[in-house]
């Protein structure tokens, strides 16, 4: 396997210290940063790095690929830890009559949204599901993505939920990418289902569940905690089901509503919840009582707000509280068309008033953290697989955010191979 060495990089960003979990509070803005840095590329890992003044020189030169990144900033490639990227086909009628005035409930209650997107899935094959989601994942890593947690939830039956689950572990194997895959069963409910509630609840705690966690095709579970969609205790059941299965659960909570789901997941000892839109001191509250080891990860989806137009989530009151934030793209036909994380970063930094650091250690090391990841990926550390992305040049590295909607990326490597070659590589 070849070698690389990067040499002149303008600084190695998120150089954070071996066995760094994640990052909380005022922590968030103190981004590790060597100036002047090089790094070494051996085997796909991350094999050392440092200053270039005390650069040790290389006693093996074959085999090895040197890269002058001068005037450019090496950051630890993005970590996606909340999509729902394996999905049949955009959605862009309901985005016309949201402009005509329709709101994301109302356009659910006849019959688009999630069921508009279920029979769509339910109705193609899986090759063919297959190839749209491998050309979204594609684009997704041009843009510096290297890892994704990637969710079912369109299939709404033991069998389709299955090939969804099916479809991103086929994702996983053939492309370069980490993947994480999570049974969101519990997303709307189907028709057949819509007069026997419990019956669904069964289904998914007494069939999918046992038989994805026997087969390995799902890490997490996750539910739709919202009016309308699934209540706090059928969030509850689906979570302790989850959790007897060695499942920990990645929750949507307070997307439009405060109902008590953030409670529950705590209770229940979930990884992440996500979404975060509408917050309530109480809620705030609950998630700064909280220890560290129960604390599930405050996970914020700044593009479904701007999408939706609906309300940002709070990250500067749950940053001030001290706890950690992750962001993610929220990638789906319904509500995020767009997985692009550089979008994320800009959003996070103009709407969430995040630091372009915290918004950098929220979109890497504590993302890692929001799929158990981070001792694999998230930052420029010794031993992490070496998935970075090298920028264009720049001036400073709050010019990547404050540049938005313009290609701020130059190369993106992916356990040590390029898997987009910019400049910086030729
Ligand atoms: O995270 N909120 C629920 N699920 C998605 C949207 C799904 C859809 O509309 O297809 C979300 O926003
Ligand atoms: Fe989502």
């Amino acid at each position: 396997m070849p070698r690389l060495l990067i040499k002149n990089a303008k600084a190695l960003v998120g150089a954070f210290a071996p066995g760094m979990q994640r990052v909380a509070g005022a922590d968030m803005a103190q981004l590790p940063i060597i100036a002047d840095g090089w790094m070494l590329v051996e085997e796909g890992r991350i094999a050392a790095l440092g200053p270039m003044s005390d650069f040790p020189g290389i006693a093996d030169w074959s085999n090895l690929t040197v890269i002058d990144a001068s005037g450019r900033y090496v950051l630890p490639g993005w970590c996606d830890p909340h999509t729902h990227t394996v999905f049949a086909a955009p959605r862009e009628e309901e985005f016309v009559d949201k402009i005509k005035g329709l709101s994301y409930q109302e356009i659910a209650a006849r019959g688009g949204g999630i069921l508009n997107s279920a029979a769509k899935l339910r109705a193609m094959d899986e090759d063919e599901l297959f190839q749209r989601s491998k050309a979204r994942l594609e684009a997704m890593m041009a843009q510096g993505t290297v890892a994704v947690e990637i969710k079912s939830g369109y299939g709404l039956s033991l069998e389709s939920e299955l090939k969804m689950l099916r479809v991103a572990k086929r994702l996983a194997a053939e492309l370069p990418l980490q993947v994480k895959t999570t049974l969101l069963a519990a997303h709307a409910m189907p028709a057949e289902f819509k007069d026997d509630r419990a019956a669904y609840l069964d289904l998914i705690c007494e069939q999918l569940i046992p038989q994805v966690a026997a087969e390995q095709l799902a890490d997490f579970v996750d539910v739709f905690c919202e009016t309308n969609y699934f209540t706090v205790a059928e969030m509850e059941r689906v979570l302790a089901s989850g959790a007897a299965h060695g499942l920990p659960g990645k929750v949507h909570v307070n997307q439009f509503t405060s109902i008590g789901g953030i409670q529950a997941a705590i209770t229940h000892g979930a990884l992440s919840v996500d979404h975060l839109e509408v917050m309530s001191d109480s809620d705030l509250n609950a998630l700064a009582a909280c220890r560290l080891a129960d604390l599930p990860i405050p996970t914020l989806l700044p593009s479904c707000s701007f999408f939706l137009r609906i309300p940002y989530a709070p990250a500067r009151a749950l940053i001030d509280k001290g706890l950690p934030v992750a962001l993610a793209s929220d990638h789906n036909p319904g509500s995020t068309p767009s997985g692009n994380l550089n979008l994320v970063l800009s959003l996070a930094c103009i709407q969430l008033r995040m630091l372009p650091e915290e918004a950098i250690t929220a979109l890497t090391l504590n993302a890692a953290a929001a799929m158990q990841l981070q001792d694999q990926l998230g930052s420029l550390t010794v031993g992490k697989r070496a998935s970075f992305i090298i920028t264009r040049e720049s001036p400073s590295l709050a010019y990547l955010p404050y540049a938005f909607g313009t290609d701020q990326i130059d190369t993106v490597i992916i356990d040590g191979k390029p898997f987009r070659s910019g400049a910086a590589l030729r």
